[in-house]
């Protein structure tokens, strides 16, 4: 149990990296710590860890698509609203390129960039994708707009890559932002 994060609200919106899987771990750490956890997923994390697991490990409906919000009940059917308004802190978990360009162009097109876009709680962001990708001038813009704009960027690492390639852009490990959330609540 953590006195930060004891009770808090955490969503996790897990973005569609291959490291998608590992926002399994962070849920699970999130709530063996005491925080009251919920999830948002992209399209494209659903194809790589499904919502059924999530909800499992959460204990709460996911939000993974706007338009079938079973993430809020019984609510006005924009679970966007409802989820942004509840948590205390949003946490960004396998940051895609694709993901980081839609919150820094502050887009709604999905059930984690509306949720962002409706939220006034700290955001904090997790990269993972290949070192290319990761210091492309454009992903770094959009990451310079983020931090601009007040979120925290967490990692990425260098080190061993899906494509098993060593390079920038690896994902830290579940526990350090699990540490990354406990911090910005006061921990
Ligand atoms: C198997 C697989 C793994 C992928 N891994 C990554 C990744 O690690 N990082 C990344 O930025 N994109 C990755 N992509 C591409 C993204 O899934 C794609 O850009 C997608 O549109 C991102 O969606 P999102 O905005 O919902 O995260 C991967 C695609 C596939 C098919």
């Amino acid at each position: 149990m953590s006195p930060a994060l004891d009770s808090r609200s955490v969503l996790v919106s897990v973005g569609g990296s291959v490291a998608a899987y590992k926002a399994c771990a962070v849920v699970t750490e999130l709530r063996r710590r005491g925080a009251e956890v919920r999830v948002a997923m992209t399209h494209a994390a659903t194809r790589l860890v499904t919502p059924v697991l999530l909800r499992a490990l959460s204990g709460h409906p996911v939000l993974a698509d706007l338009w079938t919000p079973d993430a809020v009940e019984p609510g006005h059917g924009m679970g966007h609203l409802e989820l942004g308004a509840w948590a205390h802190v949003n946490v960004v978990v396998a940051a895609s390129a694709d993901l980081i360009a839609r919150l820094a162009l502050g887009f709604g097109d999905d059930a984690v960039a509306a949720t962002a876009l409706a939220s006034r709680a700290p955001l904090l962001v997790a990269p993972a994708m290949e070192g290319a990708m990761w210091e492309h001038p454009a992903t770094q813009a959009n990451v310079a707009t983020l931090t601009a704009r007040g979120a925290t960027i967490l990692g990425p690492v260098r080190g061993r890559l899906a494509s098993g390639r060593e390079d920038s852009g690896r994902m830290l490990e579940p526990d350090a932002i699990v540490a990354a959330v406990e911090q910005a609540l006061g921990g």
